[in-house]
């Protein structure tokens, strides 16, 4: 893997908690091309290795500074970080009688805010010798053109203004670093404690685990290139319309 970045790769995963960041961590980890994760959590982790831990909440700007200037330069950013339920107030509408502008609030601070934040920080943080990228998890959900379904409101909706931010900062890295990629991703349905209680009616064979999905992103992520920034991947490469 990584044929196309520098040897020496040096990576950072933001959310390294989730099932997603985590197995984004542990492959990062077994490839010899990569020389440092740094991993952040919103508490403390035990590191080690390659792996450097510190601490960041996406809400607090400053502690995401603070993480972008421990990192120095960076080939690889990904933000992992998302929310859709909390297993209590917290669940996707199913209709517009159920919006909540407290929910909302909170999805559209985790899902849109937090990754803008540490693009904010982090973007400046891209090599600019060698192919480098910042990836954000978004989710096909996000897609305008895509939605033929209706509900999940402040999870589509997180997402749509995810994507338009991606592709907003994406024209503005055109000229601050031309070599580098902005990208959202999605992964499909991954078996994460987020998707684990919409999981009833996905057929077995289209459920992935952390560890497929986030291999084939990475893949796709070693294909992509400066001409593709600014876009939404699925996990096989495809692009996904916004
Ligand atoms: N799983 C799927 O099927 C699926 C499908 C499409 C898109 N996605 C997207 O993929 C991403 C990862 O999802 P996942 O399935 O891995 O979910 P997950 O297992 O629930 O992980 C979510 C991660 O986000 C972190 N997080 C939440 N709020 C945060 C905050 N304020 N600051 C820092 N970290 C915060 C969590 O940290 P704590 O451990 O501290 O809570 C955890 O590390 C999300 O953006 C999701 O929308 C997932």
């Amino acid at each position: 893997m990584f044929e196309s970045f520098r040897d020496g790769l040096r990576a950072a995963v933001i959310g390294s908690t989730g099932g997603i960041g985590g197995a984004f961590v542990r492959h990062l980890e077994q490839d010899a091309r990569v020389a440092s994760i740094l991993a952040t959590s919103r508490s403390p982790r035990e590191g080690g290795g390659k792996v450097c831990t510190i601490v960041l909440d996406t809400a607090d700007e400053a502690g995401i500074e603070r993480a972008a200037e421990k990192a120095g330069a960076l080939d690889l950013v990904i933000v992992a970080t998302g929310i859709l339920s909390d297993g209590d107030a917290l669940r996707p509408e199913k209709s517009w009688r159920q919006l909540d502008p407290q929910a909302m609030s909170r999805v559209l601070a985790v899902n849109t805010i937090g990754p803008a934040l540490i693009a904010k920080h982090f973007l400046g943080k891209l090599a600019k010798d060698e192919k480098s990228v910042f990836a954000s998890l978004s989710a096909r959900v996000g897609s305008i053109e895509d939605n033929r379904l209706g509900g999940w409101h402040a999870y589509r909706a997180s997402k749509a203004a995810l994507n338009q931010l991606i592709r907003t900062l994406s024209i503005e890295l055109r000229v601050r670093n031309p070599g580098a990629v902005i990208c959202g991703l999605h992964p499909g349905t991954v078996d994460t404690a987020l998707s684990r209680p919409f999981q009833n009616n996905v057929p077995e064979e289209r459920l992935f685990t952390a560890e497929k999905s986030t291999a084939r992103m990475l893949a796709v992520l070693d294909h992509l290139g400066p001409e593709q920034s600014g876009g939404l991947y699925a996990y096989d490469g495809t692009r996904i319309p916004f």
